[in-house]
């Protein structure tokens, strides 16, 4: 039977890939040599923590990728919208809840720093919470967006500013799922 119906292909979307899945995994494996460096000791707590939703992708290449003992957890934050505790316009939207925070070393897996507002105030509010420590990891980094004074501890790769979608990274919670980093056809957000 013959399907009338093209198939719809997400990648058909992209107009160019910035960044591919070969380069992407050699950017993972950097950042995780770089974390097994610094955290030597396999007897002390390593939390990685994914901000939820676009560092999923790199997280979980993460976390396999890094040969000493981890942790992991999760917490969503939001620009936007209302949350349970809010500061400035930074909302926790899903916390984590835990009784050892003075054990801990908190590795935060991000997948871009834009205006650096997330990472600032996150990075504050786990102080405050009496993490042992506190980096931060990025998978991009937008230093020409920075709207406050913020660098991240370990980065893949700086880019220019511009809308990049897949790995995580979406455009109206679509192309999480491309496993490479590309930018849209202007069609696609003019439409
Ligand atoms: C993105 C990104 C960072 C934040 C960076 O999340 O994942 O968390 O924005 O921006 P900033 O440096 O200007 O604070 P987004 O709010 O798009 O949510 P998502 O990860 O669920 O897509």
């Amino acid at each position: 039977m013959e399907n009338q119906n093209k198939m719809y292909n997400i990648n058909d979307d992209i107009a160019y890939t910035m960044i591919s899945e070969e380069e992407i995994q050699a950017l993972v494996k950097k950042v995780a040599a770089a974390i097994d460096h610094d955290y030597p000791d396999p007897h002390k707590k390593l939390l990685l923590l994914c901000i939820l939703k676009g560092s999923v992708v790199f997280m979980g290449d993460l976390m396999k990728t890094i040969k000493r003992p981890v942790e992991i957890d999760f917490m969503k934050v939001s620009s936007y919208g209302s949350g349970t505790v809010s500061s400035g316009n930074v909302n926790i939207l899903l916390d984590i809840h835990r009784g050892d925070m003075q054990d801990l070393d908190i590795v935060i897996i991000e997948d871009i720093i834009d205006s650096g507002k997330t990472m600032k105030y996150l990075t504050q509010y786990l102080k405050n919470k009496g993490a042992r420590s506190i980096r931060v990891a990025a998978l991009l980094d937008k230093p020409s967006r920075r709207k406050v004074d913020f660098e991240a501890d370990y980065i893949g790769v700086e880019i220019e500013d511009e809308f990049v979608v897949g790995y995580g990274l979406d455009y109206d919670e679509r192309y999480r799922a491309l496993p490479y980093i590309g930018i849209l056809k202007p069609e696609v957000y003019t439409k």
